[in-house]
């Protein structure tokens, strides 16, 4: 017997990280960038915006850098953008530093020491920066002060060093995961929540107009209304449609973006309705048929799908249960009446456990 594999997270079309050939993390070669480059040209998140305008033009007001910034949210909804805009508005230099990446203090340091008064350090995923480097970070957020070590044993002695008045803008997707006093030090804490669909289609329209594709409103609204509420996504979805439009133009049809043309091509790509991927319907599934509707232990479920605990939990089950498809309940996973909907499988498959 073979088991049937799913293929690997990363290589979802659906999924809200960036790939690896994305233009936009591979700089300007790789393609148009359909990152927008200014405050009017970023579309929704209306108070994030409100806020960051505000206190911009008041530091630049004072001729003061702008108080740090802590961005938080899920993949793809515009953090990184975010960084780069607040840079540009500010008229000053961006340096970005990823959380993992940074193993030495002395690299810190050597970033940190390089900064121009005003800039930008965008450090992304701040939540894994190690803790020994966080520390370095209290002194120079607080006080614009680095302490550094030179020497060793007996010998070391601590310097300390001025750095220029400097704006650190973290990036987050899990705001719990940061300790309260790296937190506490961000005199500016934002939000960004998933995009409605009709700000998605206005992503795509934006985007589609970028890449020279055609394309109808109804094109538009059909790709947004699967992209999960992530800009990232709908912007992928976007090219591979059109892809599909463009092949079918080669073979003597039209290149623009219909409804029609987005709904065979994500129908091939296999993007349900609500930007359910298989793996997603394979989870829901199981829950609903395997397992009556629930509720099922992660491990059980996580056994019966071949997939490991932690992808479960950590890609696939927060969409599911933010659409209101799964629920986690104390006793395990538990399919809601919308999800058998969704299936089309009926609804006397409801578990019968009290869930309020
Ligand atoms: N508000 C927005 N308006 C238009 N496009 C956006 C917006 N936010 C994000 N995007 C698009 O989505 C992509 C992913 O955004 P990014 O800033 O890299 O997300 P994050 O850093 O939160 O993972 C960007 O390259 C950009 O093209
Ligand atoms: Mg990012």
């Amino acid at each position: 017997m073979t088991l049937e594999r799913s293929p690997l997270p990363s290589d979802r079309i659906v999924n809200p990280a960036p790939a690896p050939d994305d233009a936009e993390e591979l700089g300007p070669s790789a393609g148009p960038s359909l990152r927008p480059s200014s405050m009017d040209e970023y579309i929704g998140q209306r108070k994030v915006v409100e806020n960051l305008k505000l206190f911009i033009t008041a530091a630049r007001q004072r001729g003061d850098a702008l108080d740090h910034v802590l961005l938080a949210g899920p993949p793809g909804l515009g953090k990184t953008t975010l960084a780069h805009i607040v840079a540009r508005e500010m008229g000053t230099q961006l340096h970005c530093l990823t959380g993992p990446n940074v193993e030495r203090k002395g690299d810190l340091a050597a970033v940190l020491t390089n900064l121009q008064p005003g800039d930008v350090l965008f450090i992304d995923e701040i939540h894994r920066l190690p803790k020994a480097l966080e520390e370095v970070l209290y002194g120079a957020m607080e006080d614009f002060k680095l302490d550094l070590i030179i020497g060793q044993g007996p010998a070391a002695r601590t310097l300390q060093l001025d750095l220029p008045r400097f704006t650190l803008v973290g990036a987050t997707t899990r705001t719990g995961l940061l300790t309260n006093p790296l937190r506490d030090r961000f005199g500016v804490q934002l939000r960004l929540d998933f995009y409605p669909p009709e700000e998605l289609e206005r992503v795509v329209s934006r985007s589609a107009g970028i890449l020279g594709v055609p394309i109808g409103a109804d094109g538009a609204s059909e790709i947004a209304r699967r992209s999960r509420g992530t800009p990232r996504i709908a912007n992928r979805l976007l090219k591979r449609v059109r892809d599909f439009s463009q092949v079918k133009a080669g073979r003597g049809g039209d290149a623009s973006i219909t409804r029609d043309v987005s709904r065979a091509a994500l129908a091939l790509f296999e993007v349900d309705e609500r930007g359910l991927d298989p793996m997603d319907r394979r989870i829901l599934l199981a829950v609903a048929e395997k397992f009556d509707g629930g509720p099922v232990g992660v491990d059980n479920l996580s056994s019966a799908l071949g997939e490991d605990r932690e992808t479960l939990e950590e890609v696939y089950e927060p969409f599911l249960i933010q659409e209101g498809l799964l629920q986690r309940t104390p006793r395990g996973r538990v399919v809601t009446r919308a999800a058998l909907q969704h299936l089309g499988l009926p609804d006397d498959r409801l578990p019968l456990i009290d869930l309020s």
